[in-house]
């Protein structure tokens, strides 16, 4: 098959996409597809520019605001879609990881010009990026998710109705960048003004101590549960993608029946935002096994040590295979 994979692009997770674009570029070729790396923010990538993509690593922090906006003047995406390298694959495979790639832009793009693409589609891919949105339709699927309020909200408001310690996050981020955890009250406006750097909405959400859980979704059928333990109080962008700085399990040390009715959370939510193909739903497990659903992952991680890989292998499914199952899902 003809197979274009898109990577990189122009969000806070650009690296990030990169890395598992290269390895999904990387996966195809090995069962005989032809297959074509192309970044939206730089054009299709020369031999050369993949093998040096494919020794380096994500790195600790994400790139500057600045640096973003210097690849985002090159970038090319409203012709995108007049490509041949889209016109004329069989399937896009999207790598792409948060931003207009994540957020059902580019979805709707490829849309307009009648192309195949992996994984959700606009409306589904909006919703997931959106926190404040899923949550709302988590909880009407009867899917558990801890309560949360919307900025503007005052500091008495928050407290009040969540007490502390709090998350507040950008509403339609990824990657942990721009969250911070909050544990006194001075520190709730200053957390709210460096989620706003990175969108307009910000939420805050009651903070669930305990352990953090996540599970795949792949066609119709849940994955193994896994469980993270970071290095840090929280899975922030170091501990994703620096080697060393989290321990995942596959599959996670808890009771079966737990592990069951988690699957079975996961599904749920990914049936209430009407996802495709695959996704990854996360979760936060109290001490008294509560489950509290975090949020669904329309583009999650694809490099062999990312989340999804990781269970899927722990049902004896390659990076490999994997990645061909994605492609068939969307032929479907
Ligand atoms: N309400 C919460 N309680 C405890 N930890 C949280 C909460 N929200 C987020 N976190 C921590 O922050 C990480 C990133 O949050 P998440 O909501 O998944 O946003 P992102 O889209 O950036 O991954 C989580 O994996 C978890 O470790
Ligand atoms: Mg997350």
């Amino acid at each position: 098959m003809k197979i274009t994979v898109l990577l990189g692009g122009t969000s806070s997770e650009r690296n990030v996409s990169l890395a598992s674009g290269i390895r999904i570029v990387e996966a195809l070729r090995s069962r005989g597809h032809e297959v074509t790396a192309l970044d939206p923010a730089k054009g299709v990538l020369s031999a050369t520019e993949e093998t040096k993509l494919s020794a380096s690593a994500v790195g600790t922090a994400p790139p500057s605001l600045e640096a973003l906006s210097r690849v985002s003047e090159d970038a090319f995406l409203p012709t995108l879609t007049t490509m041949p390298e889209i016109l004329d694959a069989d399937v896009v495979f999207l790598a792409l990881h948060g931003g207009q790639g994540e957020d059902g832009t580019i979805q709707a793009l490829l849309d307009m010009a009648g192309a195949t693409y992996t994984g959700s589609g606009h409306l589904s891919s909006a919703l997931a990026m959106d926190k404040d949105l899923s949550k709302k339709l988590f909880r009407s699927a009867g899917v558990q998710t801890a309560d949360w309020v919307m900025s503007p909200a005052s500091v008495e408001e928050i407290e009040g109705m969540l007490g502390l310690p709090v998350i507040v996050k950008p509403s339609k981020q990824g990657s942990t960048v721009g969250l911070s955890v909050v544990k006194e009250r001075k520190q709730i406006e200053p957390a709210i003004a460096e989620a706003l750097k990175y969108d307009d909405e910000v939420m805050i959400e009651r903070f669930i101590a305990g352990r953090e859980l996540t599970v795949g979704v792949l066609g119709e059928a849940a994955l193994p549960v896994g469980e993270i333990i970071p290095k840090h109080e929280i899975y922030d962008y170091e501990c994703k993608y620096t080697a060393g700085m989290a321990v995942e399990e596959f599959p996670a040390k808890i009771p079966p029946e737990a592990a069951a009715f988690v699957q079975q959370q996961a599904l749920a939510a990914f049936e209430s935002l009407k996802l495709r193909g695959y996704a990854r739903i996360d979760f936060r497990m109290t001490s008294n096994g509560e489950f509290y659903c975090l949020e669904a992952n329309t583009l999650p991680g694809m490099t062999e040590l990312s989340l999804i890989p990781q269970g899927a292998a722990a049902m004896g499914i390659s990076f490999a295979e994997l990645c061909e199952r994605i492609v068939q899902l969307a032929l479907k």
